[in-house]
């Protein structure tokens, strides 16, 4: 026989691990626990804030977890005061009429999935670690196959950044005392933009814009390719993206409600 045709055969055994059980002798577990506490900070920071229905607002500021600002009590708002058929049950915030679109669009979104399967599912905890369960049944299957609406909240999203860049846009007119509004740029303005920076890195490198934009052509245009290398340039650092603007987000929001508490005082560059 060739000396190149000789091939080297194992005896592997296979056999289903234990719940945690692995191989390997790395640290596995950071990524999943800082993806845990981070996430849960969020949700737990996020969900309070929600349900404040005040201190969203200072100035020309408006926190994005209240914009668009449909209905409310601030000067932001398109339509006017809390609408009469708000549920009787369910306490008045603007922000709840928003947060679900951003929300349901990060909580389909491949990266976040991937990452809270990991940190909240253990299913599996990483690569090659045992996990808890025994049946796998994917994305195929309710109620994970609803994640296949993400191509439709990425819609959502792009319009969401549209009007986060008209904040922003606002964000640099300060009302004088003779209330007359004068251009100017405060600390509140440059997070704001920051923010919708880093949102716009996170939304615009997503999966399935990606797709829309070059998947399902077998020619592509100068434009067209020239925007398909766009996207996957961003697509390639979207956990990054995913996690800057999570955090510029809350940040935002922050920043803001420490102004309108009068906790800080927002300061003015310009
Ligand atoms: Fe992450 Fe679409 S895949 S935003």
């Amino acid at each position: 026989m060739e000396g190149s045709q000789i091939m080297a055969f194992a005896q592997v055994s296979w056999e289903r691990r234990r719940f945690g059980q692995t191989l390997r002798r790395d640290r596995w577990w950071v990524s999943p626990l800082l993806v845990f506490l981070g996430l849960s900070a969020f949700v737990v920071y996020t969900t309070w804030a929600a349900f404040q229905g005040k201190n969203y607002y200072y100035g020309p500021y408006l926190s994005p977890f209240y914009s668009p600002e449909l209905f409310g009590d601030s000067p932001h708002a398109w339509f006017g005061p809390k609408p009469a058929w708000w549920f009787s049950w369910l306490p008045w915030s603007p922000a709840l009429l928003i947060l679900p679109f951003p929300g349901l669009f990060r909580l389909t979104c491949y990266y976040y999935r991937g990452a809270y399967y990991k940190a909240f599912w253990a299913d599996p905890p990483s690569c090659t670690v045992g996990e808890p369960r025994k049946l796998y049944l994917g994305e195929r299957h309710f109620p994970l196959i609803l994640h296949n609406v993400h191509r439709y909240f990425l819609y959502v999203a792009l319009l969401f950044l549209i009007l986060l860049a008209h904040d922003v846009w606002k964000a640099l007119w300060f009302a004088d005392a003779s209330g007359r509004e004068r251009f100017g740029i405060g600390l509140g303005t440059v997070i704001l933009a920051a923010n919708v920076f880093f949102l716009g890195c996170y939304a615009l490198g997503c999966h399935s814009l990606r797709h829309l934009v070059g998947g399902r052509f077998d020619m592509l245009s100068a434009f067209r390719a020239k925007s398909y290398d766009c996207v996957s340039c961003l697509n390639s650092k979207h956990q990054r993206w995913a996690w800057f603007s999570l955090f510029s987000v809350g940040i935002s929001d922050i920043y803001i409600r420490l102004c309108a508490s009068g906790v800080i005082t927002d300061w003015r560059i310009l």
